[in-house]
């Protein structure tokens, strides 16, 4: 944990059973629909999966959701609250996670992010993700269907540092 002026780097930590309500909680804070709390209780029972939590002091800020099963590894979702974007945060968290499914063993990370979401997009581009795929429809909005990028990173030791990662996680 550091001290904290509003700049510094968020603190990471991984997540708990007892972390399901503040979850759904964040979840719903970036997300709509949001994945209520038997959703994640049940993700994170699954096989493989983990998760992370962003702070700022003791203020929880931001969460990342995700599964490392036989080698490949998946970022499931990835949220931080409106008013703590943009300060490093999101990077942050998807360093951890690269750097936790590279120890899980898996030598691919893969996610999906909706073709209009250009914050997110610039965000994994930056992390050296890359477009592998694409989901015509995949995401059901108000305004009509959004397509998916399948983006994929390619996990290694070296792959880890070069995201900046600097914590390291359970
Ligand atoms: C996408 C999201 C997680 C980014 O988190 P964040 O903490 O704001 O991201 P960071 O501050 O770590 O930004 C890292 C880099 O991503 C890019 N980026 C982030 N937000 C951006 C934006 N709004 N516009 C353009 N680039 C952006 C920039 O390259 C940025 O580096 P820089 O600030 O040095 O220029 C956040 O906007 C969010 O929670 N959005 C809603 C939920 C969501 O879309 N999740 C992803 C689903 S795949």
């Amino acid at each position: 944990m550091t001290q904290d002026d509003g700049t510094a780097s968020p603190s990471l930590r991984p997540v708990s059973p007892f972390d399901v309500a503040l979850l759904a909680e964040l979840h719903a804070r970036s997300f709509d629909p949001a994945w209520g709390p038997g959703e994640i209780a049940s993700l994170l029972a699954s096989p493989g999966s983990f998760g992370l939590l962003a702070g700022r002091g003791a203020a929880p800020i931001g969460f990342l959701l995700g599964r490392a099963v036989a080698g490949e590894a998946e970022i499931l979702s990835l949220g931080i609250l409106p008013e703590e974007r943009r300060r490093g945060a999101g990077r942050a968290l998807v360093a951890a996670a690269i750097d936790h499914a590279t120890r899980a063993g898996a030598t691919r990370l893969f996610l999906e992010v909706a073709d209009d979401n250009l914050a997110a997009r610039a965000l994994y581009d930056t992390a050296g993700f890359r477009r592998v795929g694409r989901r015509v429809g995949y995401y059901r909005r108000a305004g009509g269907p959004v397509s998916a990028q399948v983006l994929e990173r390619a996990l290694s030791g070296s792959g880890a540092a070069d995201a900046g990662s600097s914590e390291r996680l359970a």
